[in-house]
C-alpha cells in the first residue's frame, strides 16, 4: 500500500507573516490522519516560521533545493544538513525551473540527490517533458533519460529515500494539465522503468507523484489513477483552503 503525498510547493512566493497565518488556517481543519502524508516546501527564510508552528502536527517540512556540495565556500547555497537542521524530512530537486532557469543537468541532480541522501532527506525528483517533446512523440524517452542520469548513482536500497514527481513542463503554472489518463501512461512508464532497473518489490512501493496546475477540482480524477500516488502543487497550495480541498478530496 502507498501511502498518498500531498505536497505544496511555494516557490519564490510567501513571506514569513503570510506562511505563519497559512499554517495557522490549515491547521484548523486538517484532519489528524496517517492516510495521507502532508508535506510543505516553503521558501528558505520561512522555513524556521513554519516548523515552529507545525511541529506538533502531521505536517511534513520540505526544502526546494539545496547545494551540490555538503559544506563550505559556495556563497549563496543552502546545504542538505542545513534543512535537516531546520527540520525538513524532504526535498525537491530537479524541478524543471530549475533545469531551465538555472541550467541543472541531470549529472548535478544526481549529484544533490546523493548528498540528500547522505543527510537522511527524502528526495522528491521531478521529471517532465515540454511541448514540443510530447508534440514530437518523445514523452517516455525524455523522462527515461531524466531517470538515468538522475538516478545514476542509486541502488535499491536507497529507493525508500526517493519519491518521483511528474510534472510535464507544458502544464506546470500554465492552467493546462495532463489529462488523469495522460498523466497515469507517464505513471505506469515510470513505474515499469523502475521495475526494470531495481525490481518489483522496489517499483511497487516508491510513490510516483504528479505535479501541473493541480487544482481542487483537478485531483480527484488524478488520485484516482492506479499509478498516481500524490500531487506536488503549485499555485493552489498558497492559499491554505485550496490546498486543504485538495487534500481532502485525496483522503
Ligand atoms: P503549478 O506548479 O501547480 O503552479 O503548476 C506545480 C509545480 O511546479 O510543482
Amino acid at each position: 500500500m502507498r501511502r498518498p503525498i500531498i505536497a505544496g510547493n511555494w516557490k519564490m512566493n510567501m513571506l514569513i507573516s503570510n506562511a505563519a497565518e497559512w499554517v495557522d488556517e490549515l491547521l484548523v481543519h486538517l484532519p489528524v490522519s496517517d492516510e495521507v502524508d502532508v508535506i510543505v516546501a516553503p521558501p528558505f527564510t520561512a522555513l524556521a516560521a513554519v516548523q515552529d508552528r507545525i511541529e506538533k502536527s502531521k505536517i511534513l517540512l520540505a526544502g526546494q533545493n539545496i547545494g551540490p556540495e555538503p559544506e563550505g565556500a559556495r556563497t549563496g547555497e543552502v546545504s542538505a544538513a542545513m534543512l535537516k537542521d531546520a527540520g525538513c524530512d524532504y526535498v525537491i530537486l530537479g524541478h524543471s525551473e530549475r533545469r531551465q532557469f538555472f541550467a541543472e543537468s541531470d549529472e548535478l541532480i544526481n549529484r544533490k540527490l546523493n548528498i540528500a541522501c547522505d543527510h537522511g532527506l527524502i528526495s522528491i525528483i521531478c521529471v517532465g517533458e515540454s511541448l514540443e517533446e510530447r508534440n514530437a512523440g518523445q514523452t517516455h524517452d525524455v523522462v527515461e533519460r531524466q531517470l538515468v542520469g538522475g538516478l545514476a548513482s542509486v541502488v535499491g536500497g536507497q529507493l525508500d529515500r526517493l519519491v518521483i514527481a511528474y510534472e510535464p513542463v507544458w502544464a506546470i503554472g500554465t492552467g493546462l494539465n495532463a489529462s488523469p489518463e495522460q498523466a497515469q501512461d507517464v505513471h505506469r512508464f515510470i513505474r515499469n522503468w523502475i521495475n526494470k532497473i531495481f525490481g518489483s518489490e522496489q517499483s511497487a512501493v516508491i510513490r510516483v507523484i504528479y505535479g501541473g496546475s493541480v487544482k481542487p477540482e483537478t485531483s480527484a480524477p488524478l488520485m484516482a489513477q492506479q499509478d498516481i500516488d500524490g500531487l506536488l502543487v503549485g499555485g493552489a497550495s498558497l492559499k491554505s483552503d485550496s490546498f486543504y480541498d485538495i487534500i481532502n478530496s485525496s483522503l
